[in-house]
């Protein structure tokens, strides 16, 4: 390509360290697609002839039709996918191939192909969270009268409803989506036109352009617009939240699935067995989702690393921009599509939640509030309340059994309808209050997230 200034061919280590055609091959479309966006521009705005532009078209479209027909293969010895295709179309078209270059630089054309391609990418991670709230709620609402202990520092704090646990998770991917539209939203600004970084002489119409393709207008700073890959780093944050979300129920379904849990059990078409230990049956979907979480997170590191030293404008080291952003891409999707059908096929085992929700005192609050309702300070109530847990614990009984004179013995304002007062139905039945654990308030949960799913 730039053989007028050179006298030498590229040594074929350095040619190989050199090249991105290896993994920036998946980007052909975006790059005929912006192509194609380019060559009209060019014709309307009198820069190449308009039978140029009719063949470059004509080219563009038949290599697009014959990679996607496996009749092109992508030549691995090109630099990258930018110059595969424009010798491609040189090779078929001859001059007018030559001439589609004109007015534009790799620069901002590999801008532009990242940002078309992450789009895409973007809008296929946001229907596949859609998909897993989808799950997440449908177990929500088959589970909302289900009794659990809900845990603060993985100790027994207090019941709560699995609805209402699951729908936590629901309200973290509903933000998800709205993370990946926000960085959508900044990210769909065309550089194309930017050049090599300082524009052009020619008469060229970067509206024009910005509008065939889709974008909601065009970078207004030519050297910010080959520069910046913030909307990468913007896209892999909200990725590596996701992923951060994923691991953390990750962590909760390999728990309760443990004999020692024993709250769920994964359908066995997304466990695995032992080659050894006949009775095992792992989680390993969640583990992986967990283990990959790790890489999704390294890629957003090693992105902000290379790109804080650069000066403007672009510098080769933002070709390493694309495995990065790839990869965290491929996992999130990966991970999503294995975990939305693994809670959808997820068996509830309610029985042995209530019986965990029945031992470690989860109703001793409810307890405490029984007296402060009675006129008790809350604090006195927590203290007495406290000396009665100990009790039970010498006595080897829960609150629930402790007969009421014993109660009495504390302070008269104990009465037989303290026992009903904080039965694990009432702690949970009584929750009421806006966004709490009760069925009717995981019920409104439970319709608002449906509301936004229809958006
Ligand atoms: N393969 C390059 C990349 O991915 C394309 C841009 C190259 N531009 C250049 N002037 N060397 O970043």
């Amino acid at each position: 390509m730039w053989a007028g200034r050179f006298s030498k061919a590229l040594d074929k280590k350095a040619d190989d360290f050199n090249s991105s055609i290896s993994f920036d091959c998946r980007m052909y479309k975006q790059d005929i697609t912006g192509s194609l966006a380019h060559a009209s521009m060019l014709a309307k705005q009198g820069i190449i002839s308009a039978e140029d532009c009719e063949k470059i078209i004509a080219g563009l479209g038949a290599i697009l039709e014959d990679i996607e027909s496996g009749k092109l293969e992508i030549d691995m010895n090109c630099e990258d996918i930018h110059m595969f295709i424009e010798a491609e179309l040189t090779a078929r078209i001859g001059d007018a191939g030559k001439r589609l270059h004109t007015a534009r630089s790799r620069n901002d054309q590999v801008a532009v192909d990242i940002r078309l391609y992450l789009r895409d990418k973007a809008a296929e991670v946001k229907e596949l969270l859609r998909e897993l709230i989808d799950a997440v709620t449908e177990q929500a609402e088959k589970n909302k009268a289900v009794i659990l202990p809900g845990y603060t520092h993985l100790q027994r704090a207090q019941p709560i409803t699995f609805g209402h646990h699951l729908m936590a998770y629901a309200m973290m991917l509903l933000r998800d989506i709205s993370r990946l539209d926000d960085a959508v939203a900044r990210m769909n600004y065309s550089p194309l036109g930017s050049c090599a970084l300082a524009g052009t002489t020619y008469n060229t119409d970067r509206a024009y352009t910005a509008e065939k393709l889709g974008f909601d207008g065009i970078m207004l700073n030519s050297i910010d617009g080959v520069s910046d890959r913030d909307f990468c780093l913007e896209l892999m944050s909200a990725f590596s939240i996701i992923m951060m979300h994923l691991s953390r129920f990750s962590e909760e379904i390999i728990l309760w699935s443990s004999w020692e849990f024993s709250f769920v059990e994964l359908d066995d078409s997304f466990t695995t067995g032992s080659s050894i230990m006949p009775q095992k049956k792992n989680s390993d979907m969640a583990e992986l989702v967990r283990g990959k979480t790790g890489r999704v997170y390294g890629n957003l590191m090693a992105l902000l690393t290379t790109l804080k030293g650069l000066p403007l404008a672009y510098n080769k080291d933002m070709q390493e921009d694309k495995e990065a952003i790839f990869d965290s891409v491929d996992t999130v999707i990966a991970c999503l599509e294995v975990f939305a059908p693994m809670i959808r096929t997820m068996r509830v085992k309610a029985d042995n939640m209530y019986r965990a929700a029945q031992g470690g005192f989860i109703n001793a609050t409810d307890l405490a509030d029984y007296l402060t309702k009675r006129g008790m300070p809350f604090r006195s109530a927590y203290k007495i309340v406290g000396q009665i847990v100990a009790e039970c614990i010498s006595k080897n009984c829960v609150l629930d059994t402790l007969p009421l004179e014993e109660y009495k013995k504390y302070t008269e304002l104990f009465e037989a309808d303290l026992f009903d007062e904080i039965s694990l139905e009432t702690c949970v039945s009584k929750r009421i209050s806006a966004g709490g654990t009760s069925v009717g308030s995981v019920e409104q949960q439970i319709a608002y997230v449906k509301k936004e799913l229809l958006k």
